[in-house]
């Protein structure tokens, strides 16, 4: 079967959301007017997971436009579009996936995509590339390389990296400056209040967000609070972040203290059991518990259900949880990443950005077929500086070049 998805009759939705994303991303569509041109993946086979709507649906057209022929899965059983994944197959892309998939199923559908025997592959979180070294290994010998998204995915193949077990060259896209400056930082930042707000429908002023992790996500879904009125309280494990933290004039403490404070809590660390039992015996009734980071492990669900004495949904996409002593804690989006299993994740514009750096990584890849390490490999500075130069020509931005004489000055340690 050439695609698993649920609702066929849904494409003409599925390509209205296409093509607006497509009007907002110039950046992939200069690559797909040369990948057209040049066709680079002429007659390969490309595997790819991500969170399955319609940037990534976009994507996979732009490689198909370039030769390509793509198979795609959810990385997230609540971030796939089930019209998005109609409109994709009826462009002939192999798409295996729909919304609210069962673990079973997101195997089944991990699998399916790889039975095309890709050459090339797009991991979001690391689990195709971890199939791909255990149950799959057979399909190694095909694999050129790959390109991985996003932060969690990333520390997987180090340990892989570190292990010796890695066995062909990905790209750390998520590395990339185009990639973590804007996808990381302001595309978590405005889609991680999208999911919330539009979730709840409740006001983020006046009240007190705890923003667990001050990474380069954390960084913008604390910024985003504050620009929205709250009061912003950051907790970390790394002095340098803290410090960050609180001179971005941030408060800092143990998610312990938090705790007591927060009305929101929204957790981007890409740790396990950063909000648990502990935490939530503490917390004011009525507080909203969110995650953004990639696995729906930073808030422990199992606590939460072990210290309830009931639990209900209270709306869409929220959980009520009514502790023994009477209180309710929230949970939006069964603890997954809030702006994606509960809004349309970052914007058309961020993603154009994040998606031309997959894109030309794995042209990178077939240009340099046979001669990577089985590594993980950063984003090549060419591929960083195109990609940031056809977002200021798609803008009209120009900007200055360095004349001879300032090259020469800033490439000598003499006093001429
Ligand atoms: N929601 C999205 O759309 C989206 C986008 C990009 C990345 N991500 C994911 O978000 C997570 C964070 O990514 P990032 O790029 O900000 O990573 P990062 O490495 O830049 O930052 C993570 C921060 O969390 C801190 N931290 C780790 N464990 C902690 C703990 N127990 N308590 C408090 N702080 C802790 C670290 O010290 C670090 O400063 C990852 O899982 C990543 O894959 C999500």
């Amino acid at each position: 079967m050439k695609a698993m998805i649920r609702e066929p009759a849904l494409a003409p939705e599925g390509l209205l959301k296409i093509e607006w994303v497509q009007k907002h991303m110039p950046i992939l569509n200069e690559i797909r007017r040369d990948f057209s041109e040049r066709r680079p993946f002429a007659g390969m086979r490309v595997g790819i997971c991500l969170h399955l709507e319609a940037k990534t649906a976009y994507l996979a057209l732009v490689l198909k436009a370039g030769g390509a022929e793509v198979a795609i899965c959810g990385s997230n059983p609540l971030s796939t579009q089930d019209d998005v994944c109609a409109g994709l197959a009826e462009q002939g892309v192999a798409v295996y996936a729909h919304h609210g998939c069962t673990a079973e199923e997101y195997n089944t559908f991990l699998n399916k995509v790889l039975d095309t025997r890709p050459e090339l592959v797009i991991d979001d979180g690391g689990d195709l590339v971890h199939l791909l070294h255990t149950d799959r290994r057979e399909l190694l010998p095909d694999i050129i390389g790959g390109a991985e998204e996003t932060t969690t995915g990333i520390l997987r193949l180090k340990a892989m990296e570190a292990e010796g077990t890695l066995a062909f060259p990905m790209v750390a896209v998520n590395n990339g400056a185009c990639k973590h400056l804007f996808d990381n930082r302001y595309g978590t930042g405005q889609s991680t209040w999208d999911g919330i707000m539009r979730t709840t429908n409740l006001t983020v002023c006046g009240k007190t967000v705890v923003v667990a992790g001050y990474g380069w996500c954390g960084k913008g879904v604390a910024m985003r609070a504050k620009g929205l009125g709250a009061r912003v309280i950051v907790t970390e494990v790394d002095p340098i972040a803290a410090n960050e933290a609180l001179m971005d004039g941030f408060q800092v403490m143990p998610m312990i203290e938090a705790a007591k404070l927060g009305d929101f809590f929204v957790t981007v660390t890409g740790c396990t059991n950063v909000i648990r039992a502990e935490h939530f015996a503490v917390m004011k009734d009525g507080a909203i518990l969110a995650n953004a980071g990639h696995f729906d492990v930073e808030i422990n669900k199992n606590d939460l259900m072990a210290m309830a004495q009931s639990h209900r949904p209270a709306r869409r996409n929220i959980e009520e949880f009514v502790l023994k002593d009477g209180r309710r804690l929230y949970l939006l989006a069964e603890g997954r990443l809030v702006n994606i299993a509960a809004a349309d994740g970052h914007p058309a514009e961020i993603m154009d950005l994040s998606f031309a750096l997959q894109a030309l990584s794995l042209e990178y890849l077939i240009n340099n077929a046979g001669q990577l390490p089985p590594k993980v490999l950063p984003v090549t500075r060419e591929i960083d500086l195109k990609v940031a130069s056809l977002r200021l020509k798609a803008l009209g931005v120009e900007i200055d070049e360095l004349t001879p004489e300032q090259q020469r000055y800033l490439a000598s340690w003499r006093h001429d």
